[in-house]
């Protein structure tokens, strides 16, 4: 059955082909998975697609496929074969691969539970940034069912129980992110993690201003707009005590369920999807703070930035505060950063962030009714990261994926850290040039709106 399966599926390859060439090939790199591989022939492709800077592991329910995939691929170095499923194979779990690839396989996975179960496997034995590419059939293709209805009418029903066709509504619970056609690639990461575990130098900025000026207001009714993972808002949480409620927003789903997942034993924080222009309480005088670290920036136009600071006026009570601390102009080791790692996508890198000068800041604040009672410019922080990788995480989360590790070769790092870095054990550390500035606002919105 294998022979005959291997010599009469060719067909069934070309798209295959296809897609490792189109989608697949540029990612190849290290360790790779085929999950679900029949018999090796799309798997001895990858491998020699990768070279030797790449190993291949093979995995196949098939006992017979996986005999006549090593016999036919057995000169081939960097290819391994064994016998193993979504359910079980060698790395689960173990954050393994950098690739895991599947052609036409998610449909013979029999129930939903066992199809969640592949994602979760997957997820949990890829490294960081490492990606899925899952081709598979979201319908029964209609000569298929010609032909079992022509041809075998007899086993009929059996022949429609092999398949399930329900990956679509899988992939969506699971919110990766999908393109609409029936065959879908879907690439997925851990960005949300990767961002909370590289960023914590900009936290130490973060909390200074915390202590140095929103403390002796904590009370009662806390929001803090745009939260990440909500590292600060934890702080924010704790200073508060018992005496005071955090509900901390961001509009990224993702950072908001490892937000959850890290602080749930924080009892008067709440963590809840929502961004400047929604969020819960708005236009209810609400909040007796509304605190704002570093996501200014990233509301795009000028109309919008607006609209955030008269939601904020909207929200608070009487006498409540605004404490906001943002980027008014783009830090030089970004600029870097970007430029020499990524000059592929400069012009996307350069365009995700929106910094106004702090006077139009002001401006906008002031024309939302807010009094200003403090607007300064502080010094960035330097920035330290452990390694070239963490530096890579890091804006790679940041900028949602726009920032590309994949560029970032190791001649383009050591050029880098030969010209910006000087930390020493192997650690990055960019220093912040004397115009680094990031800048703070504190505004007050009115007792007497007449004043
Ligand atoms: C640099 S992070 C800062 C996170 C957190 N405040 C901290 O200091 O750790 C900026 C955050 O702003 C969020 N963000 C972007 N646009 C936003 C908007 N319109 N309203 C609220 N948050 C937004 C992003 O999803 C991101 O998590």
């Amino acid at each position: 059955m294998a022979e005959g399966y291997q010599q009469n599926s060719k067909w069934q390859r070309n798209g295959g082909k296809r897609f490792v060439q189109n989608e697949v090939a540029p990612y190849l790199s290290n360790d790779i998975l085929d999950l679900g591989c029949g018999t090796g022939e799309l798997s001895a492709y990858l491998a020699e697609l990768v070279g030797p800077k790449g190993r291949v592991l093979a995995v196949d329910p098939d006992k017979d496929r996986i005999r006549v995939a090593q016999e036919s691929h057995k000169e081939v170095e960097n290819l391994t074969f064994a016998e193993g499923s979504t359910s079980s194979f060698p790395g689960l779990g173990l954050e393994t691969y950098n690739v895991i690839f599947s052609n036409f396989v998610l449909h013979w996975v029999k129930t939903i539970e066992e199809k969640e179960k592949a994602f979760q496997n997957m997820f949990r034995s890829l490294k960081p940034t490492g990606k899925i590419f899952v081709r598979y059939g979201d319908r029964l293709p209609i000569n298929f069912d010609r032909v079992f209805r022509e041809l075998n009418p007899e086993n009929m029903d059996r022949l429609l129980n092999l398949f399930e066709h329900e990956t679509r509504p899988v992939i969506e619970k699971f919110d990766f992110s999908t393109r609409p056609f029936s065959l879908l690639i879907i690439m997925t990461n851990k960005m949300a993690e990767g961002y909370q575990q590289n960023s914590r130098w900009q936290r130490n900025g973060g909390k200074l201003f915390v202590q140095n000026e929103v403390e002796p207001y904590l009370s009662n009714d806390i929001l803090d707009l745009g939260c990440g993972t909500g590292e600060l808002s934890a702080y924010l949480a704790k200073l508060a005590g018992p005496k005071g409620r955090v509900l901390a927003v961001d509009p990224d789903k993702e950072r908001i369920r490892v937000a959850k997942e890290s602080y749930k034993e924080v009892e008067n924080l709440t963590f809840a999807v929502g961004s400047t222009s929604s969020f819960p309480g708005l236009g209810l005088e609400t909040y007796n703070v509304i605190f704002s670290n570093f996501v200014l920036h990233w509301i795009k136009n000028i109309e919008d930035k607006k609209k955030a600071f008269e939601n904020m006026f909207r929200s608070l009570k009487p006498t409540g505060k605004i404490f906001v601390r943002y980027g008014d102009r783009m830090p030089t080791h970004f600029d870097r950063v970007f430029r020499e790692l990524n000059p592929e996508n400069l012009d996307r890198l350069m365009s995700i962030n929106q910094f106004e000068p702090r006077p139009v800041i002001e401006q906008i604040c002031l024309a939302a009714g807010f009094r200003v009672l403090n607007s300064f410019d502080e010094k960035f922080e330097d920035r330290v990261f452990e390694n070239g990788e963490s530096l890579c995480l890091f804006f790679w989360a940041t900028t949602n994926g726009v920032f590309d590790p994949q560029f970032v070769t190791e001649d383009r790092m050591e050029r880098f850290c030969a010209r910006y870095s000087s930390g020493g054990n192997g650690r990055i550390k960019l220093r912040s040039e004397e115009n680094d500035l990031c800048s703070v606002l504190v505004a007050e919105k009115p007792a007497d709106l007449n004043w």
